[in-house]
């Protein structure tokens, strides 16, 4: 049964979010497809995978005890597969969602993690604290940003959730956060992970 396990400054954790067997058919699915770039509003994004074997958002719904609706973008709920791989550093690594249209963004992950260290980590700017303002985002502040998102020196660490199989972990598009670690090792396996984007 879905557990929450944290709930701490906006971001939820809850473990085991999919049962068994459709987290062994969402895993394969997950494993076995083919990932590309994609755009969205204009940036490409490497590694994902676009066909999701079921329909999340009961589950999702019934997890948050809530009803939970959708971003739809290009006509579609906003859900999909993200692969990292050793030499695929994709897009800026410490990053807010807010390009997203939504307030929420959730993370399930499908793979087991390749140490500690691995998971999902949330950051506060040294200018600009743990979150963005949209409003306040000016071009100069997105170039910073930018600039700042690939070197943790800039920041400081407010936050970490361990990546485990059919752990979800949600937060709200506005907080800084990163994939852990910046880059997968050569010798690690790929990280797979469901991502949402919804109200
Ligand atoms: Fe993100």
């Amino acid at each position: 049964m879905t557990s929450l396990v944290a709930h701490v400054g906006g971001v939820a954790v809850f473990d085991d979010l999919l049962p068994g067997k459709l987290l062994a058919h969402v895993r394969a699915a997950a494993e076995s497809q083919d990932y590309a770039a994609r755009e969205h509003k204009g940036i490409a994004y490497e590694g994902v995978g676009t066909e999701i074997p079921y329909d999340p958002w009961p589950v999702l719904s019934r997890a948050l005890g809530r009803q939970v609706r959708p971003v739809i973008y290009e006509g579609r709920p906003l859900t999909f597969f993200r692969r990292s791989r050793h030499g695929e550093d994709s897009t800026t690594w410490i990053h807010p969602d807010t390009g997203v249209d939504g307030e929420f963004a959730g993370v399930l992950y499908l793979s087991e993690p390749g140490g500690p260290g691995y998971g999902t980590a949330f950051w506060s700017h040294q200018e600009h604290g743990a979150q963005l303002d949209p409003a306040e985002l000016t071009p100069e502040l997105a170039a910073q940003l930018d600039r700042d998102g690939q070197d943790d020196e800039r920041w400081q660490l407010v936050g970490f959730v361990a990546q485990r199989v059919n752990r979800f972990v949600t937060y709200p598009v506005s907080l800084f956060h990163s994939r852990m670690p910046q880059r997968v090792p050569a010798d690690h396996r790929d990280r797979l992970i469901q991502a949402f984007f919804f109200d």
